[in-house]
């Protein structure tokens, strides 16, 4: 029986590239919002027995969350063998510690209810700082693909003398992975953040300008004030216009077309659906889920 890949509203791109990978029949839950603002969830696929994916990124998670939950919930009512989530954005992650007294550390509840509503989980490149690994926030088997070598690959084929950067010191685990993938050298900045939207970097790590392309990688862009700033000090120094990558493009505040207005060129992996999507992860995430969902 073919493992079944269950699509939430907004992952339809992504899902008929995995399915082929998978072997994976498609089934779209039908859905909709009863006049209170409630969820309606109907699952019609038949799941007796049957291992099941849900793919669902969780960019702009709230709106997300219950129908997930619902249609997790759903598929073991009906008889799913093992149920999995393709995340292949996960969010909740930065929240790791308490900066502030008071403060909920929501990336541990998060990973809480997820785990009780899984069987396994697999996302790209999950924001990692505090906690090394999501062994020490999932109680259920996880894999973290890395878009690493997606990234060094679209790199080599579309920008000559790169200079790969990292614009704080969080990122240099993925800067250093994709240089090294890509033969390139690496660099990274230093970050102050003082508020949501209100950072400051510092370009003194960097060294003497030179005619390398500047290419920043990131592991997300949400509000772009990290990559925006990043790409104003760069030109000020007289730096090339530089090419942003941001593994999950989440665009708040519409930071993408900011960014392009700086003349920078902005380019996503496919783990959140936007134009900006050029590298896709599709083959590394089938790899990951395809040991989860044999039957
Ligand atoms: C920081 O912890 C992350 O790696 C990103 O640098 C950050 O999330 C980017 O956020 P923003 O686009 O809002 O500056």
């Amino acid at each position: 029986m073919k493992p079944l890949l269950l699509v939430m509203q907004g992952n339809e791109r992504l899902a008929s590239g995995l399915a082929d990978r998978l072997g994976a029949e498609i089934a779209l839950p039908e859905t909709r919002r009863f006049p209170d603002g409630e969820t309606y969830l109907r699952l019609t696929a038949d799941l007796k027995d049957r291992p099941v994916a849900i793919l669902c990124t969780l960019d702009r998670p709230d709106e997300k969350i219950p129908p997930l939950l619902f249609a997790a919930d759903a598929a073991r009512d009906l008889g799913a063998a093992r149920i999995g989530l393709i995340a292949p954005y996960l969010a909740y992650m930065r929240q790791d510690t308490r900066f502030k007294p008071g403060e909920a550390v929501t990336s541990r509840p998060f990973a809480r209810l997820l785990s009780a509503a899984f069987d396994w989980l697999v996302t790209v490149d999950p924001h990692l700082h505090r906690y090394h690994s999501l062994d020490a926030l999932y109680g259920i088997p996880s894999v973290a693909v890395h878009a690493a070598p997606a990234i060094a690959r679209w790199i080599g084929d579309n920008v000559a003398n790169a200079l790969v950067i990292g614009p704080d010191v969080e990122s240099e685990q993925w800067v250093a992975a994709v240089a090294r993938e890509a033969g390139m050298p690496h660099a990274v900045l230093t970050k102050v953040r003082r508020g949501d939207r209100d950072v400051d970097i510092s370009l003194q790590h960097l060294g003497s300008r030179s005619d390398r392309v500047p290419v920043l990688v990131d592991d997300i862009i949400s509000s772009g004030r990290t990559m925006l700033v990043a790409v104003q000090k760069l030109r000020a120094q007289g730096w090339p216009a530089p090419v942003c990558i941001g593994v999950h493009g989440l665009f708040a505040d519409e930071s993408d077309i900011a960014l392009g207005g700086t003349g920078a060129r902005v380019v996503t992996c496919n783990t959140v659906p936007h134009k900006t999507n050029s590298i896709d992860v599709c083959p590394l995430l089938a790899a990951a889920v395809s040991g989860f969902v044999r039957c």
